[in-house]
C-alpha cells in the first residue's frame, strides 16, 4: 500500500491514546446542582430522576459530605419552599429555604463553594420565572425581585449566583444590587443562552415548578435559533456577567461552541434532568452502559468548549476521571 498517512497509528494503545487526547477533563469543572426543601428529616427520592433527592437542611450535609468524599467541590442549590405565593416571595426571606442551607452548609462544609440558581419558578404559585401582569409575564417589575433573591442569597453566603430566569437585563440589575451593597467581588454565572426545552421535564418534577398555565416559550429562547445564542451571550457581558452558560447540553452543542469561540470568559454547560433521566432509564432497561454513556456526553460537551460542567453525574464523574476510567 503506498500509504505514508495511518491515522490508526496513534491509537493503537491506551497509552498513545492517552498521550494524544484532545480533550482532557478536571474534577474542579464540576458543579453538582442539588435540592433542599423545608420540612425536617427528609431524604426523599425524586421519581423522575432515580438516584437523585430533596434534602431538607438537617439532612444535607450527609449529602454535601459525600459530594465531598467524591471529589467535586461545587455545588448549585435549588430551593423547595413550603408556601408559595403570586410573587413568590419567599424567594428572597431572610428565613427561606436556600438561605437557610446557605447557612449551614457554609458553617459545616466551609470548603465546598456554593452557587444558587435565581429563578422565581420554585416559589410562585403560578410557575412562571417572574411577576404575571394578567397572563403575560412582565419583564421590568421582575428585575427588582430577581436582584433582591440574589441579594438574600448572597448576604446568607453564597459564593456566586446564577441567574435562570431568562428576563432581559437581569444581570445588570443583580449587578447593580450586589455591588451597592459591597458584595464587588461575588461573580454572576448568567443562564445566558437558555432554551425552551422539553429536557427540563424531571427537574420540574423535582421542584414543582411546572408553569400553571402556558409555557416558558415567551422568555426562554426558541431551539431553532442559533445565532440568537449569541446575541444573548453578548448582552450578559455587557451587563456584567462573569461565565455564561448553555443550557441544556447535548442538543445544543453548536450553541456552546459558538458561544466559547466568540467570547472570552468561561462557558459552562448545564447538563439538564431530562439529559440525566433519559441516560438513567435507558441503562436501567439495559440498553446502554451507563458509565460510558455519561463520559461520552462528558467528553463531548467539554470537547464542544465546555470550561465548566453541571451535571447530576458530577460524583460518578469525579470518580471516573479520578480513576482515569474516562474514554
Ligand atoms: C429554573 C430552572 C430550571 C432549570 C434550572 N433552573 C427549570 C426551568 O427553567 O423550567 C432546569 C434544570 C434541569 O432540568 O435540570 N428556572
Amino acid at each position: 500500500m503506498d500509504m505514508i498517512v495511518r491515522p490508526r497509528r496513534l491509537r493503537k494503545s491506551q497509552a498513545v491514546r492517552r498521550m494524544v487526547r484532545e480533550t482532557r477533563m478536571d474534577q474542579a469543572s464540576l458543579i453538582y446542582p442539588m435540592f433542599v426543601m423545608d420540612g425536617e428529616n427528609i431524604e426523599e427520592e425524586i421519581g423522575a430522576m432515580p438516584g437523585q433527592f430533596r434534602y431538607s437542611v438537617d439532612r444535607m450535609p450527609y449529602e454535601l459530605e459525600r459530594i465531598q468524599k467524591a471529589g467535586v467541590t461545587q455545588v448549585m442549590l435549588f430551593g423547595i419552599p413550603a408556601k408559595k405565593d403570586e410573587v413568590g416571595s419567599q424567594a428572597y426571606a431572610p428565613d427561606g429555604i436556600v438561605q437557610r442551607a446557605l447557612r449551614e452548609a457554609k458553617r459545616q462544609f466551609p470548603d465546598l463553594y456554593y452557587i444558587t440558581d435565581v429563578c422565581m419558578c420554585e416559589y410562585t404559585s403560578h410557575g412562571h420565572c417572574g411577576l404575571l401582569h394578567g397572563d403575560y409575564v412582565d419583564n421590568d417589575s421582575t428585575l427588582g425581585s430577581l436582584a433582591k433573591i440574589a441579594l438574600s442569597h448572597v448576604e446568607a453566603g453564597a459564593d456566586m449566583v446564577a441567574p435562570s430566569d431568562m428576563m432581559d437585563g437581569r444581570v445588570r440589575a443583580i449587578r447593580t444590587a450586589l455591588d451597592g451593597h459591597g458584595y464587588l467581588d461575588v461573580p454572576i454565572m448568567s443562564y445566558a443562552v437558555k432554551y425552551a426545552s422539553a429536557f427540563y421535564g424531571p427537574f420540574r418534577d423535582a421542584a414543582g415548578s411546572a408553569p400553571s398555565f402556558g409555557d416558558r416559550k415567551s422568555y426562554q429562547m426558541d431551539p431553532h435559533n442559533r445565532r440568537e445564542g449569541l446575541k444573548e451571550a453578548a448582552l450578559d457581558l455587557q451587563e456584567g456577567a462573569d461565565i455564561l452558560m448553555v443550557k441544556p447540553a447535548l442538543s445544543y452543542l453548536d450553541v456552546l461552541s459558538d458561544v466559547k469561540r466568540e467570547t472570552c470568559v468561561p462557558v459552562a454547560a448545564y447538563s439538564v434532568s431530562g439529559e440525566y433521566s433519559m441516560v438513567k432509564a435507558a441503562a436501567h432497561a439495559g440498553f446502554v452502559d451507563e458509565e460510558r454513556i455519561i463520559c461520552e456526553m462528558a467528553v463531548s460537551t467539554y470537547r464542544a468548549g465546555a470550561d465548566i460542567y453541571l451535571t447530576y453525574f458530577a460524583k460518578e464523574l469525579a470518580g471516573f476521571i479520578q480513576e482515569g476510567r474516562i474514554g
